[in-house]
């Protein structure tokens, strides 16, 4: 039985009038995968503020990095230093600590951003016994960055709740390498600055060649795939390849997404601390996933159609809806009995029919986050395809994100859909393990040795 069959007909009429305008036709989302072609192409023409950024990280792994490295990577819920180790065979994490960024550092001035980065590094090159050792870095660091090098690395704008000041238009190496040496107690050898989906793509190549797209899906969404350089019309040179960074979570700015976008769409980039731009990953992501269904809640709560009209405080406060609890109502078994936990936790008092119509709403968001994803990847693949004049394509998607690989529904809804809007494409999902510090290693091992690696 589904959901659905739990609610007494006109009930379900109006419900369904407010989940509607989340379900996306097949035709729809092919079109929308055509208007974000036309996006992706109109980047590699003239270099844009903001989408279809060059990485200057111009091949894929290739098993022949080797050395130490440390890496950082900023920019999702955790803040992560790694030390690791390459050799012929394998890449290998010697240690790790994993932090989470204090909410007030996230919008405090840069410096004070760069101090913490800087000291949580110190502490972990004493804890490792690393002190003394001068390193080359990996920096993962995910927000859209101009990048002149693979060491020049110009923040464009923050994203996903960040707002510290004084960063943006700045050289992010130069202020962490500003940072070390104000901190005067240990150095850092060269630095290399990459997205995480270049790392994510990077680390997964190590493992299958084929890998030449990197996807995040968690707090942020984003990809990155391997184009070639003739392609770049921004960039000098013709030969070879170019990893760009998509920034696809900006697609929508410029009005793309107008058609598709709901009532509680507006209202959380209205809300957000960036109103107006990443349009897409606020529709996608696991930072704003929580939010839309909260409001949405709310309406149906306003319209009596939900916990006979009561509207717990609780629930009116952004935030309080988390999108951890998205995955955890569908999952397969317990989800009803999660339902219900998560509800009461929420002050909320529930009949069997109200865990349906919640379970309903969060299937429909998470499903529509799944198929518009699933059409850009399309979009992705589909280039690549073109590209190398193929009239079939077999490539692999390197993936990472908690809300990918957390979500019980997610996988499958992105890999169904994803087949049925390229059916030229066969394309295979790689979990990366949860180590971009092995991409960022790779990278970092371009800039430190002599002989290019990647
Ligand atoms: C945001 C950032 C992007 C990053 C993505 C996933 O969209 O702008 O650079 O890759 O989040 O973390």
């Amino acid at each position: 039985m589904s959901d659905q069959d739990f609610f007494p007909p006109e009930m379900l009429l109006q419900v369904n009038k407010y989940l509607e305008c989340f379900c996306l036709s097949q035709e729809k989302l092919l079109e929308i995968s055509a208007r974000l072609k036309n996006e992706l192409i109109r980047g590699l023409e003239k270099e844009t503020q903001d989408m279809m950024l060059a990485t200057f990280v111009t091949a894929t792994a290739d098993g022949t990095e080797k050395g130490d490295f440390l890496t950082l990577d900023l920019g999702g819920t955790n803040f992560r230093v790694q030390h690791v180790h390459a050799n012929e065979k394998k890449l290998e994490i010697k240690s790790e600590k994993k932090l989470s960024i204090p909410k007030e550092i996230m919008q405090q001035p840069g410096e004070k951003l760069f101090e913490y980065i800087v000291n949580c590094l110190g502490d972990f090159l004493d804890s490792s016994n690393l002190r003394g050792k001068t390193l080359p870095l990996g920096f993962t660091f995910s927000f859209p960055c101009k990048q002149e090098a693979i060491d020049k690395c110009f923040l464009i704008r923050w994203t996903k709740g960040f707002n510290c000041s004084g960063v943006e238009g700045k050289d992010v190496v130069k202020l962490l390498k500003e940072a070390v040496h104000k901190r005067g107690n240990y150095n850092i050898d060269s630095v290399a600055v990459v997205n995480d989906t270049v790392s994510t793509m990077l680390s997964c190549s190590h493992k299958d060649p084929k890998c030449v797209i990197g996807m995040i899906i968690g707090t942020g969404t984003n990809a990155c795939y391997m184009e070639e350089m003739k392609n770049v019309k921004y960039l000098q040179g013709e030969d070879g390849q170019m990893c760009i960074n998509t920034e696809w979570g900006g697609f929508g700015d410029h009005g793309s997404l107008d058609d598709i976008k709901t009532q509680f769409d507006e209202l959380v980039n209205r809300e957000s601390i960036n109103p107006g731009v990443h349009i897409f990953e606020k529709m996608i992501s696991g930072m704003y996933l929580g939010e839309i269904a909260r409001l949405l809640l709310l309406k149906l709560m306003e319209d009596k159609l939900l916990f006979k009209g009561q509207t717990p405080d609780m629930l009116k406060k952004p935030g309080n809806f988390e999108t951890k609890f998205l995955s955890e109502i569908e999952m397969p078994d317990k989800g009803l009995e999660n339902t219900k936990k998560i509800l009461t936790s929420l002050g909320l008092k529930c009949e069997l029919v109200d865990i349906h119509v919640v379970r309903l709403v969060c299937e429909t968001i998470s499903t529509r986050s799944a198929h518009l994803c699933a059409a850009a990847i399309a979009t992705v693949a589909e280039r690549i395809r073109e590209n190398r004049g193929l009239d079939r394509l077999e490539t692999t998607v390197g993936v990472d994100g908690t809300l990918y690989k957390e979500h019980p529904n997610f996988k499958k809804r992105l890999q169904d859909k994803v087949e049925q809007l390229a059916p030229k494409c066969k394309i295979t999902f790689l979990d990366s393990d949860g180590s971009s510090g092995k991409g960022a290693a790779m990278a970092a091992a371009v800039v430190s040795c002599s002989t290019p690696v990647i």
